[in-house]
């Protein structure tokens, strides 16, 4: 994983709970889980989710609750990162139509050896849309936080009903999505 998700993760925790508070999680961490990570560096992944496990012992919550919350965290400082495939997008709906054929493989050009997780979007309505999430690291507390930044950032009134899950057995983790117009036209 790309050490700006360390950083973010860094962050998250530094802003909420402090710097000591971080801290302590990593002495919980393996050492080699430890850091320092560079934006730009890859790392194992075991090694962000040693952290994000010892921070939801440490803050007494649980793993998937800590990775929706660092999942909506995340969203507008990565918007950041690539503001033209953001903030041009006139809701949430056409922005997330463009996560896996532009937003994520602009993030490839700018980020070597990313390797980001497949969406496949479809639209099932003019305000509704399916959107599958394929990849081996099954994080979808992860997509249910960034989606609700997504919707958050758009205020657009975006929600995601979290349909299939692999976790259950499914093939496959869906997202039935659907923005509310009203909210829209406010
Ligand atoms: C708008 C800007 C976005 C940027 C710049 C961005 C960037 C990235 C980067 C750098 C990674 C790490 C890849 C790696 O370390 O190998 C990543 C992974 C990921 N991204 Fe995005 N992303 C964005 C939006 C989103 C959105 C909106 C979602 C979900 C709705 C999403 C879902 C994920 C997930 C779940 C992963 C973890 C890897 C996996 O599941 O296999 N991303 N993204």
């Amino acid at each position: 994983m790309k050490g700006v998700m360390f950083n973010i993760l860094e962050e998250f925790v530094v802003e909420n709970w402090g710097i000591q508070a971080y801290e302590d999680i990593l002495t919980k961490c393996p050492i080699h889980a430890r850091g320092p990570f560079v934006g730009p560096g890859t790392y194992p992944d075991a090694d962000l989710l040693a952290i994000a496990g010892a921070a939801a012992k440490h803050l007494g919550v649980e793993l998937a609750d800590a990775m929706r919350a660092l999942g909506e965290f995340a969203f507008p400082l990565l918007a950041q990162k690539v503001p033209d495939l953001v903030f041009p997008c006139r809701d949430s709906l056409e922005f997330l139509a463009r996560l896996d054929d532009v937003v994520h493989v602009e993030v490839k050009k700018l980020m070597p050896h990313a390797v980001t997780p497949s969406f496949q979007f479809s639209a099932t309505g003019p305000d509704q849309a399916d959107l599958v999430y394929r990849s081996q690291r099954r994080l979808c507390p992860l997509v249910e936080g960034l989606l609700a930044g997504v919707g958050k950032l758009f205020g657009d009134g975006l929600s995601a009903s979290h349909t299939h899950c692999v976790h259950r057995g499914d093939e496959d983790c869906v997202f039935a999505l659907q923005i509310d117009a009203e909210e829209c036209a406010a």
